[in-house]
Parts: structure tokens; C-alpha cells; sequence
């Protein structure tokens, strides 16, 4: 059995992941802020839910495919934005694209990714959103947005709940810097380089270009920059949700960044049911966090996400094999997905509804 054949589960890959990377990276990638109450909430709010599974519905075929911002994707689970892919495998933001089109799916490439938005673009034909934080810098922000649309993303994915960096102490335990090597590729004329500079201070430089002055009146302004639809990732209110919408976003993303920003803030699949009441049918709701699990998938889905993305997966399966481990992971979790489908009588992803779920008694 080859390494990557060893991988039937999520967490597989990342033990695989966590035995193969130097433990700084591992733990930057693994960690959540401060005491990472909601990094682990993220997870255990899917265990407050049960499968009210249906008995006696022709599910011989499976369909997991959904059409999103026009897109027809074959599987609800996205690439999510994840920084320095380069430091969990040569492989990088190159190699995830490559899987995520193989996989039939949609990558959100990172501003912190370590390869250009333009290579990233060119990696493979599968259709890909860019991630931005709005830097003070304006004139910046702006040439980022004009190089996204140019090299072909299709939507702009704004995200919200970093105006500052939240505290990760293994990080700071660590010491962590980013390996020699390599770079902040999107953002090289904005950050210092050379010998002298201390490495381990880049990520706060970077978070301290964010503008933490923005406000829903900048979503407009953001949008006139460039024709491509605006999602807004980080939102865990329903009011804020409602507010994007009206701000002219054409649907948000529910996250608290996979728990790496404000601790004790709620598990996103909470978050997920309060901000699809409130979005209703006006705009596009996703949701990240904690997804480890094909049935995670058709529990969020079930509750109010039209589709999910995965974040530290797609780490661990290119820490534990390159290209080829991102396609397995995402092949794993969209095979879950189908199977659960399967055993809870829904033969498509219309069919995922949120009568089929409830809250666990015992939770
Ligand atoms: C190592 C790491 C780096 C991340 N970098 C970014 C980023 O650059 N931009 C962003 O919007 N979100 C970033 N996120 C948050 C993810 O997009 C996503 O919200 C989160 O990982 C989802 O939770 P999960 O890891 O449990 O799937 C990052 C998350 C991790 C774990």
C-alpha cells in the first residue's frame, strides 16, 4: 500500500501531514487563537446535530453536483483560502489547483498564497475565486483586484475577520517564520526582503498593511473596481450577513477562519443556521470550519449552505502527498458525502433539506 492509499479518512492525512512537516509548520497550520475554544467547537458543533435519515428512496445514483455563481461544480466541498501552501509541499497553490479542477471543484486562492495569483491561474483550467484583504494601501489593493480579474478569477472573495492578526501562540511559541524561500508571492513589492529582515515578523507586517478602518460603504467602492461577483467570508450575524447583501455582496461566507481570529466566538455551523434565516433566498450563503466528514458536509448543507469549503484538509492531504493528496482528500470527503446521501435517501443535493436533520437530545 502506497502512503496515500493509507489515507481513507481526513484524519489520516493528518497524521500522515503532522509526521512529515517540521513541527512549525505543522502547528501553524494545525492552531487556532488563544486557547482555540472555537477551533474545537468548529468541530463539535457537528455532533449537536443527527441524520434524520429517510428509508425506501432510489438513491441507486447519486448526483453531488451544484451550480454555484453560475458555475457547474461536481461536488459541494470548495477549496478554502488557506496561506503558504508551498511550505506543506513543493507542490503549493499550483498543485491544489490542479487537484481541486481534477476533483471537479472550485479553489479560493489565497493573497498570502507563496506562488503569483497569475501562476496559480495558469495551473489548470478549473474555475477559481481570489481571496482579499483590502490593504491600506488602496492603489494596492486595487492592482491586486485588476491582476485577479485579469488572470481570470471569477469571483472576489472579501474577507472580514481579520483587521488584525489573531493571537496563535504555538506561532509565537515557535518562533514561526516562513522557511527560506519562500515568499508572500502576491504581495513581493509590498513587504521588505533581504537578509537582515526578521522573518518572523513578516506575518504581522503584512496584517499590519490591513485596513481595519474598512466598512460595508467600501463594498461598493470594491465592486466598481472590478466586474466579477463579491462574496464576504467571515460572517458569523445574521444582521451582518443581511448588511452585506444590502451593501451590494452577492452572498457571504459563513467562517470564523477555521477559529484563528476571535476565540470564543460561535462554531460556524451555529452561525450557519441564524445567518440563513436571515439571508433567506437573497443571496448565496457558504460555510467553512470544522468540516471533517462527508456527513459534516450533508449537515451544513442541510442546514442552509448551498456548498462548504475545507481549509486545513487540503492541507494535510498536500503535506502528505502533493497534488495527488488533495485529490484524495477531496475525492474522500465527496465520496463520503455520496455515500451518506445514499444511507439518508437523498439522490441529490436538492434533496439535502433541512427536515433532515434535528438536534441531537443528548447534545
Ligand atoms: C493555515 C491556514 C491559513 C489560512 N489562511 C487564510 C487566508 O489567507 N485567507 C482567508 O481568508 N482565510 C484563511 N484561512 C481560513 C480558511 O479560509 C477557512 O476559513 C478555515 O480554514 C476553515 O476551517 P477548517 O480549517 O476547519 O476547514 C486559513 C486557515 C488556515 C488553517
Amino acid at each position: 500500500m502506497t502512503r496515500l492509499e493509507r489515507v481513507l479518512t481526513v484524519r489520516d492525512a493528518e497524521r500522515i501531514a503532522r509526521a512529515v512537516l517540521p513541527k512549525q509548520a505543522y502547528d501553524y497550520y494545525r492552531s487556532g487563537a488563544d486557547a482555540e475554544r472555537t477551533l474545537r467547537e468548529n468541530i463539535r458543533a457537528f455532533r449537536r446535530w443527527e441524520i434524520d435519515y429517510r428509508v425506501l428512496v432510489d438513491v441507486a445514483h447519486r448526483d453531488t453536483s451544484v451550480t454555484i455563481l453560475g458555475e457547474s461544480l461536481a461536488s459541494p466541498i470548495l477549496v478554502a483560502p488557506t496561506a503558504y501552501h508551498r511550505m506543506a509541499h513543493p507542490d503549493g497553490e499550483a498543485g491544489t489547483a490542479r487537484a481541486a479542477a481534477k476533483a471537479g471543484t472550485l479553489m479560493v486562492v489565497s493573497t498570502l498564497a507563496t506562488t503569483k495569483l497569475e501562476e496559480v491561474a495558469a495551473a489548470s483550467s478549473g474555475p477559481k475565486w481570489f481571496q482579499l484583504y483590502v490593504h491600506k494601501d488602496r492603489g494596492f489593493t486595487r492592482a491586486l483586484v485588476e491582476r485577479a480579474h485579469a488572470a481570470g478569477y471569477k469571483a472576489l472573495v472579501l474577507t472580514v475577520d481579520a483587521p488584525f492578526l489573531g493571537r496563535r501562540l504555538a506561532d509565537e511559541r515557535n518562533g514561526f517564520a516562513l522557511p527560506p524561500g519562500l515568499v508572500m508571492a502576491n504581495l513581493l513589492e509590498a513587504i521588505p526582503s533581504g537578509p537582515d529582515v526578521d522573518r518572523s515578523m513578516l506575518a504581522r507586517y503584512v496584517a499590519a498593511r490591513h485596513d481595519a478602518s474598512i466598512t460595508f460603504r467600501d463594498l461598493d467602492a470594491l465592486r466598481s473596481i472590478a466586474p466579477m461577483p463579491l462574496l464576504v467570508k467571515g460572517v458569523v450575524r445574521g444582521d451582518d450577513a443581511a448588511r452585506a447583501l444590502d451593501s451590494g455582496a452577492d452572498g457571504v461566507i459563513v467562517s470564523n477562519h477555521g477559529g484563528r481570529q476571535l476565540d470564543g466566538s460561535p462554531a460556524s455551523l451555529d452561525a450557519l443556521v441564524r445567518v440563513r434565516d436571515a439571508v433567506g433566498d437573497r443571496g448565496l450563503v457558504l460555510m467553512d470550519g470544522g468540516i471533517r466528514w462527508g456527513t459534516d458536509v450533508l449537515k451544513a448543507i442541510a442546514l442552509g449552505a448551498r456548498a462548504v469549503l475545507v481549509g486545513r484538509p487540503v492541507i494535510w492531504g498536500l503535506a502528505a502527498g502533493g497534488e495527488a493528496g488533495v485529490l484524495r482528500v477531496l475525492e474522500l470527503l465527496r465520496g463520503e458525502l455520496s455515500t451518506a446521501m445514499a444511507l439518508a435517501g437523498c439522490a441529490s443535493i436538492a434533496d439535502v433539506t433541512e427536515g433532515l436533520v434535528r438536534r441531537a437530545p443528548r447534545a
